[in-house]
């Protein structure tokens, strides 16, 4: 920061804002965290400046010996992190991990079969403007009505109904446990590949606080950034077979260079998540949810499906504000320091721009150190400020004792 305050002094200005932003809030949005010293140092080197199109001893230019060494550490690291047999590290993200997927394992019109969106699951899986509701054809699942929880009993009927190319068992708004034995079967009794995408509870897999997805799935993809608490990017596993066909999928099918700086971050990543201390980072991440799962349903909030066993927790504000949308919540909270995102609910009869609810989670909250007396503490400033509706004197004061108790939590350094 330093020379970029010399050299630019208006994106100098703008960074050091938002890294005010960071430490005087309390970031809830359940797919971010805060990245350790050594990712974010990693990704502001030379590294930057190198083109390396191919892969490790299979380069299109010249100069890559380093980048051959940094690769090849991240993708080890990633095959012991996840006992997987295979690992691209090069997807720029999680849809382009996807991506990468279905272009190695599909025909353009096969069918794939995916949580239906409005149920938590991603815009990736076949929403109809993504490319992959383009390409393919798409089937939905979603949760029963009455438990807000998928039914296996239901998925496995219309696996075998529509008999798709491929399944795709994951979520970016689901607070319960993946059934991924469940779903292994299922795709072997319907002929269907099965992909687990665990973007949002990588770090809660590799930490042992999730069912491990890798020895029923053909492909595993991820994104970095969110429990794993890496660099931006994705990551694609896969079995042996499946290696030549993923790579030149992501590269040249996909992507052109690999942005080598985030590579040497995953990789770092990677290796803090091996460290013991990863394990109880992860434990903590479902305790905090646990305890404030616990609090907010004591003060009368309806949690979709009941509470939580991961690390998000959706609200369904019309068990109390039924007037109130998500997006007037959210925004209430973001001035009271508390920054979440509204998101719909399961059956949710408003659109998604405004929405019943809002996604809360406790992995930027836990690498901050956070406990179980904060997410009390955190409960309460969330319901009154709830409770507030929108008073800005009311959400002022908590935005002010907000910013104490950050105080008191550095971001990592
Ligand atoms: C389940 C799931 N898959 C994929 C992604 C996509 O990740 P990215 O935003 O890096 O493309 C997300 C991101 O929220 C996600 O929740």
């Amino acid at each position: 920061m330093p020379s970029m305050r010399d050299s630019d002094p208006q994106v100098a200005e703008i960074i050091q804002s938002e890294q005010r932003r960071q430490q005087e809030t309390l970031e809830m949005i359940a797919s971010e965290n805060h990245a350790s010293p050594a990712v974010l140092a990693a990704m502001g080197t030379v590294l930057t400046d190198k083109y390396a199109e191919g892969y490790p001893g299979r380069r299109y230019y010249c100069g890559n010996a380093n980048m051959d060494s940094v690769e090849q550490l991240a993708i080890d690291r990633a095959c012991k992190l996840f006992g997987a047999e295979r690992a691209n590290v090069q997807p720029h993200c999680g849809t382009s991990a996807n991506l990468a997927v279905y272009l190695a394992a599909l025909e353009v019109g096969q069918k794939i079969m995916g949580m239906n969106l409005a149920h938590g699951g991603h815009l990736s899986h076949g929403m109809h403007i993504n490319i992959s509701g383009k390409l393919y054809q798409i089937v939905s699942y979603g949760v029963r009505e009455d438990t807000e929880r998928l039914d296996m009993d239901q998925v496995r009927e219309l696996a075998l109904r529509e008999r798709p190319n491929l399944i795709i068992v994951g979520a970016s708004a689901y607070p319960r446990k993946l059934d991924f034995a469940a779903f292994g079967e299922i795709a072997r009794e319907s002929g269907a590949m099965l992909l687990a995408d665990i973007a949002h509870i990588a770090g809660l897999v590799v930490a042992g606080a999730h069912d491990d997805p890798v020895p029923h799935c053909e492909f595993v993809t991820t994104t970095t950034h969110k429990t794993l608490r890496g660099p931006r990017g994705g990551l694609v596993l896969c079995r042996g077979n499946w290696a030549k066909k993923i790579d030149s999928a992501v590269f040249p099918g996909i992507q052109g260079g690999p942005i080598m700086q985030n590579i040497a971050a995953k990789a770092v990543c990677f290796g803090e998540a091996m460290r013991p201390e990863f394990k109880s980072y992860a434990k903590a991440i479902l305790s905090n949810a646990q305890a404030l799962a616990a609090e907010l349903l004591a003060k009368g909030w309806r949690l979709v499906s009941g509470g939580t066993e991961n690390h998000l927790m959706l609200i369904d504000l019309r068990s109390r504000l039924p007037e109130v949308t998500g997006r007037d919540a959210a925004l209430w909270l973001e001035q009271a320091g508390i920054v979440v995102n509204w998101n719909a609910i399961p059956f949710d009869p408003r659109p998604p721009m405004k929405s019943s609810g809002l996604r809360i989670g406790t992995p930027a909250l836990t690498t901050r150190g956070m406990g179980a007396t904060e997410m009390k503490q955190v409960a309460d400033w969330i319901d009154a400020a709830l409770m507030s509706g929108g008073d800005a004197a009311a959400l002022g004061r908590i935005r002010k004792s907000v910013s104490e108790l950050c105080g008191r939590f550095p971001l990592p350094a």
